[in-house]
């Protein structure tokens, strides 16, 4: 297969939704239909317990796992499917953000009866700015939930998305009959059989055929024919083009635990969704078939074996092959290097490989080289964008509490803020260490892991800070700029690029500054440029 070919014929995207609307779930059930699996159950449940702040084993676990199914790939219909795992607690958001990096597509899993919720507010708008592909998928229809056409509204208005149903449901909950599919005009009947791995499906290509009142019930049907003439009337007829373009997000419906109407998303997913897209880098806009390798680590994740301090660098490729032995320059450290056992992923394992595509995400073993963001190329001095740091939500002063392990110390922070577990500033005026957070179950992550593989002691105090802002002078020699940096020397840190910031003790000094220094652009995200 020539080079071109093996790029049409991968599919690399991400689930996204709230936890418990059933990514695990519709994952495991795609993965059934790539055969890549052969029973329900065996993608373990990628999720921290409520109960886990202080659970040190649990946290180990959800490390061990979220290793195992960080990529899982499969084959169905002869096209390659990469499916990136991003973890469903909000702690772990930033880990989520960084992925969306790495995906050509999303698929977005809504609970039908609790329709949209916080998390996929943050997630879908994270893609909306990206422009990035998303086909929604309402799930567990076999329960009572939201009207059909409530809960498309509530999609368009809460995500801000334009959405257009390519399937339809036929009653809900203990009277949920099946599915109509737009796309394919069908039907598919639902039996509550979860074991089928085969829906038969009836055509209707005509929906006014009385044949239709046999099969539903002549209530059902009407009711199927008025909601299809609505939803005509209502949504715009499905455009591959605008839904590539991210204007246009088509609808699923179905129930992932009882394996229905997945697969009617899964065929229409691997025929409109993206192969491996164009990727911006600062210098120019890379093509997926371009003959040279580029590539950029979006997730950096430490070994299991504290004895070895070795990690797992993930990096998508964008462009080229990646090829097992072949040196790459590595940009950001201007040095070429190459990898003996590169690994690729498939259903829930990984195996050294020596040719990998574009679309496709190779693990690289790393001592400490690597950085979230850093790219390797074939000579070629390329910096990929768009894995900005937003704002933490906590801060917290960190401490060495044990004076004899301050080089253990210095050395594991720096490398866990490599793998992005946290962000760390470094304070203008007295070179304290500020730890940022999406979550606070990050501390203890931190404070765990420092002394078991590092063997570091650290304590946290409090440090009361309403936002991170990343701050851009029009002009770094203006008196404005000069007296800023004077008046608010308490409250200005480095982060670990060295881009100033302004740590804003609360939403009303934050306005004001903005309002005394106009010509000081505060950013909320570090990749303002
Ligand atoms: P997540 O990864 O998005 O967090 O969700 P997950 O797939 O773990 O699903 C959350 C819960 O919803 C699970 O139940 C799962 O069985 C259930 N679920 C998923 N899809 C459907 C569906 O189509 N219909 C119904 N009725 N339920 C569905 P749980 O009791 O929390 O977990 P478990 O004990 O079954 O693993």
């Amino acid at each position: 297969m020539d080079f071109k070919e093996e790029i049409q014929k991968r599919r690399t995207f991400g689930i996204i939704s709230h936890p418990d609307a059933g990514k695990t779930t519709l994952t495991e059930k795609l993965l059934l239909f790539g055969g890549a699996i052969q029973e329900a159950g065996a993608v373990k449940n990628n999720k921290i317990k409520k109960s886990a702040t202080s659970d040190f084993m649990e946290i180990e676990r959800q490390r061990g796992i979220s290793v195992a199914t960080s990529v899982l790939a499969f084959i169905y219909k002869d096209k390659k499917i990469n499916i990136l795992d991003t973890p469903g607690h909000k702690d772990f958001a930033e880990d989520t953000f960084r992925t969306l990096t790495a995906v050509d597509s999303v698929i977005v899993v809504i609970d039908v009866a609790k329709g949209v919720e916080e998390q996929t507010e943050k997630l879908v708008e994270v893609c909306r700015m990206r422009n990035i592909p998303m086909i929604v998928f309402i799930n567990k229809l076999d329960r009572e939930g939201k009207d059909a056409f409530d809960l498309l509204d509530e999609v368009e208005q809460k995500l801000n998305l334009n959405v257009t149903p390519l399937s339809f449901p036929i009653g809900m909950g203990y009277d949920f009959k099946g599915i109509y599919n737009i796309y394919e005009k069908n039907i598919n009947l639902f039996s509550g059989d979860s074991k089928k791995n085969i829906e038969e499906t009836i055509a209707f290509d005509d929906i006014s055929n009385p044949e239709l009142d046999k099969i539903i019930g002549e209530t059902a049907a009407n009711d199927l024919r008025d909601n299809l003439e609505l939803t005509q009337g209502v949504y715009p007829k499905f455009d591959t083009e605008k839904y590539l373009t991210g204007e246009l997000q088509p609808v699923f419906f179905g129930s992932a635990l009882n394996n229905f109407g997945v697969r009617e998303l899964l065929d229409c997913f691997i025929e409109i969704a993206p192969s491996p897209r164009p990727k911006m880098a600062e210098e120019r806009l890379v093509k997926a078939d371009e003959k040279e390798l580029t590539g950029f680590v979006f997730k950096i994740h430490a070994n299991m074996d504290p004895k070895h301090r070795d990690r797992l660098a993930f990096v998508k490729i964008v462009s080229g092959t990646f090829e097992r032995n072949k040196p790459y320059l590595h940009v950001r450290h201007d040095k070429k290097v190459k990898f003996s056992s590169p690994n690729a992923f498939f259903a829930e394992k990984k195996e050294i490989v020596d040719i990998s595509y574009p679309g496709d995400i190779v693990g690289l073993h790393d001592t400490g080289n690597f950085k979230i963001g850093d790219t390797l190329t074939e000579g070629e001095s390329l910096h990929y964008k768009g894995i900005p740091s937003f704002s933490p939500e906590h801060f917290r002063y960190i401490n060495n509490a044990d004076p004899m392990k301050a080089k253990q110390l210095y050395k594991g922070i720096d490398q866990l803020m490599d793998e992005g577990v946290a962000q760390l500033f470094t304070l203008e005026m007295n070179g304290r260490k500020v730890i940022g957070t999406v979550g606070a179950l990050q501390y203890e992550v931190i404070q765990y892991r420092l002394e078991h593989e590092y063997g570091a002691k650290c304590t946290y105090e409090n440090f009361a800070v309403h936002k991170a802002c990343w701050v851009e002078p029009t002009d770094k020699n203006n008196e404005e700029f000069k007296e800023f940096k004077r008046v608010k020397q308490k409250f200005l840190a480095k982060d670990k690029l060295g881009q100033l910031v302004f740590l804003a003790d609360s939403q009303f000094s934050l306005q004001m500054t903005q309002q005394k220094y106009p010509t000081v652009k505060l950013h909320f995200t570090s990749e303002y440029k």
